[in-house]
């Protein structure tokens, strides 16, 4: 079932972006008997380093792009910010999933906004701004504090910018130059949270717990499955963003970004088209991963359960406390952590907060679980 169409060998999954999602992807299909291809800029990546199909000129490069369709059975992504107009270029020739239609829907912040409004899907308020002005009339709306954020290519909180007072309009227009933004109020969040998706062709869907996922200067740092938050609220998060891949036609996994506000109302904040760092953990934590279900939904193969193996589980990321080479002075201090599962992601270099790696630890009592995990984060120096 697995082979290719065309070729007589395995099925070739090709792969836009080539860091530690796809390596993660890429386990997951050397399990299921694929093989695998990246394009991404740059030798030596996570995951192209795990393939002879690795195309390191990148998808803007016209012939190695072609190479790398041509190697291609179907095609998914790891990374978002690739333009629609490539990716419907690719499908042309292959399959990709999600398509460039979904992409469309969700790439820029406020049109995505605007998606799951319109699908009666609870969200912040939010307006375009295009000038000082309309956001001083926003203010006027939403009061201070609110958030200014780039309608496109933010990560890691790199696109925001929190505005306490006028003055701070003019920095953030001025800090973001000619891009396109965005205007939201500023939720006065209890806890963040997040939930995986899959869905596959036929429309078939599996959701994943709702788990709370906690940011250190906006990175991800941990992730507590499931939620600590009353049932109710967590059913709340997962019909939100089930219907949430439903209004963008989705196929494929997404993780969808939540809050839960002082008054107990989830609020969406935004959706990510591929696996995402809150649903690392199911790897170890659940009988199938969101790597194994985005395969799966990618080929429109039957989804694996998203049940967890044990009550409690917690993933936290293992964040470069210097610069220097990506390996990690000691691998042994951490590994005396028998229970904790390491993930290295073989990054050339570290830098300050950049994500080198990860670990999970799963187990019977939330409190004990989390515990286990910060003490061996603490073991492990970049
Ligand atoms: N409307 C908001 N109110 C409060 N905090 C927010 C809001 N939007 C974003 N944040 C904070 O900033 C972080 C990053 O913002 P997000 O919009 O998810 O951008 P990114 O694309 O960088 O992940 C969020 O995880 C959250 O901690
Ligand atoms: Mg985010």
């Amino acid at each position: 079932m697995l082979k290719s169409n065309t070729r007589e060998i395995p099925l070739v999954l090709g792969i836009l972006g080539a860091g530690q999602l796809a390596k993660m992807l890429a386990n997951e299909a050397y399990k299921l008997g694929l093989n695998i291809a990246t394009i991404d800029k740059g030798e030596n990546t996570p995951a192209g380093d795990m393939t002879k199909n690795d195309f390191y000129l990148g998808w803007e490069n016209d012939e190695d792009l072609n190479n790398f369709i041509e190697k291609c059975d179907i095609i998914t992504l790891e990374n978002e910010f690739i333009s629609p107009e490539i990716i419907e270029k690719i499908e042309k020739k292959v399959p990709v999933y999600p398509s460039s239609l979904t992409m469309k829907k969700i790439q820029d912040k406020y049109i995505q906004k605007q998606n799951f409004a319109n699908a009666g899907l609870p969200v912040p308020e939010f307006t375009e701004i295009n000038t000082c002005e309309e956001a001083i009339d926003f203010s006027k709306k939403s009061g201070y504090p609110f958030i200014i954020k780039t309608r496109t290519l933010g990560y890691d909180g790199y696109g925001n910018y929190l505005v306490r007072e006028e003055n701070d309009i003019y920095d953030a227009f001025k800090k973001f130059g000619n891009r396109k933004l965005m205007a939201e109020q500023f939720v006065n969040f209890q806890k963040e949270l997040a939930v995986m998706v899959v869905r596959n062709k036929n429309g078939e869907t599996a959701i994943y717990p709702c788990v709370e996922t906690i940011q250190e200067n906006h990175i991800c740092h941990i992730v507590i499955a499931p939620a600590g938050i009353d049932e109710k609220y967590k059913i709340q998060a997962q019909e939100i963003a089930q219907k949430c891949v439903e209004a963008i036609d989705g196929i494929g996994i997404f993780g969808v970004e939540l809050f839960i506000d002082a008054d107990n109302q989830i609020l969406i904040n935004e959706i990510a088209p591929r696996p995402h760092n809150s649903g690392h953990y199911t790897i170890e934590a659940c009988y199938t991963s969101q790597y194994e279900n985005c395969i799966r939904a990618v080929l429109n193969l039957p989804l694996g359960s998203t049940e967890m193996l044990k009550p409690s589980a917690v993933m936290v990321n293992l964040l470069g406390k210097r610069s220097g080479i990506g390996v990690p002075n000691n691998v042994t201090e951490i590994l005396k952590y028998d229970k904790a599962k390491l993930h290295l992601y073989n990054k050339k270099t570290s830098r300050v907060g950049r994500k080198m790696g990860h670990i999970t630890v799963i187990g019977d009592e939330p409190e004990a679980t989390l515990k286990y995990a910060l003490e061996a984060e603490k073991a492990i120096e970049w």
